[in-house]
């Protein structure tokens, strides 16, 4: 405890290295091949999504930033005091600082994948909001993760933005916040931003940027699990692509195999034919009307909403029933 009374307790809910062997052996064995998304955070590609985030071709961060500075003094004034705000997959951002600002809320737990990562941002935030008690939690949001004991009693405020709930499937995003519904208890909020779809240029230029650091950033999955899982990818054999699948109305990232070539993991080897493609991500964009749908399949109601002016990116303060 500081002197200005400010609590910072470190929780591991880190799943074990011998679960993430399975689970990339597993997805390799599938037709298609495919990564979790997850594996793209190490602390590597935690920089390199904030790269992303600054490219003028990747419209999702500032738009979602500017409506933050456009309504958020309403947002506080809607969820009230003494809250405890929880972030999934909180990475480093300037938007969390945004909303501590304006909400001034007791606690704040991030909870993040990358745990180098989370505890160097948790500690420098604990310095820059001295009053604030903080608990970081290193765990995999897909999982039940139980919240640090400390929090109990307070008005809890789920804080997901970025539009990561597109890269669930749509009824694992429902399944997700189903979750999240209960972990917040009836009657927390969820703070939550979401990409909508809209015409496949400017999609597909996001995810395909002339400097290239969309497609380091997918590579880095491929460097991630040499280095934790002794794999032995070649990075130069493998090539970023990025479409918009309109029927399924979401992004899909892959990297396609240059080469006829054999990786091993561990003690299992996995052939890729030339031109053969590993899918990465999916990025699933909602209209308004289709998101607030999905909420309220999963115990939310919808509180309020906010577009930009070109309706590219939408803002939801949801409520659990
Ligand atoms: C796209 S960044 C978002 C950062 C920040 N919340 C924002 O919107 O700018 C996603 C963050 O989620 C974390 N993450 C991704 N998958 C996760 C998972 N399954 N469980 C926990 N954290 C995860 C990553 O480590 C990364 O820091």
């Amino acid at each position: 405890m500081n002197a200005a009374g400010q609590q910072f307790a470190f929780f591991d809910l880190h799943p074990p290295v011998d679960d993430m062997t399975a689970e990339v052996q597993r997805g390799l064995q599938e037709s298609p091949k495919k990564l979790s998304p997850k594996f793209f955070y190490d602390e590597r590609g935690s920089r390199l999504f904030e790269a992303i985030t600054r490219l003028e071709a990747y419209y999702p961060t500032r738009t979602e930033l500017g409506l933050f500075d456009a309504h958020l003094q309403q947002i506080a004034a809607l969820i009230g005091q003494d809250s405890c705000v929880v972030e999934y997959g909180s990475g480093s951002s300037l938007k969390i600082r945004k909303l501590l600002q304006a909400l001034a809320p007791s606690a704040y737990v991030p909870i993040d994948i990358s745990k180098d990562f989370l505890l160097s941002n948790a500690q420098t935030l604990a310095k820059d909001f001295p009053s604030l008690h903080v608990f970081p939690v290193c765990a995999d949001f897909s999982q039940a993760i139980a919240l640090p004991p400390q929090t109990n009693g307070m008005h809890r405020v789920g804080f997901f933005p970025g539009s990561s709930i597109g890269n669930f499937e749509p009824e694992q995003a429902r399944t997700f916040l189903t979750r999240v519904a209960g972990t917040l208890g009836r009657g927390g909020h969820l703070l939550i931003g979401v990409d909508c779809k809209k015409e496949t240029k400017t999609l597909e230029l996001a995810y395909n940027d002339p400097d290239g650091v969309t497609a380091q950033f997918n590579l880095n999955a491929l460097a991630h699990l040499n280095r934790v899982l002794d794999a032995d990818f070649n990075l130069r054999a493998f090539a970023h692509e990025a479409h918009y699948n309109e029927d399924l109305g979401c992004i899909q990232m892959f990297l396609r195999s240059l080469v006829e070539q054999r990786v091993d993991i561990c003690d299992e080897h996995f052939h890729f034919a030339a031109g053969e493609c590993l899918h990465t991500e999916n990025s699933y964009k909602y209209a308004p009307a289709e998101f607030a749908q999905l909420a309220g399949s999963a115990g939310f109601d919808c509180q309020q909403q906010w577009l930009d002016e070109k309706a590219y990116f939408g803002l939801y303060l949801l409520r659990a029933r």
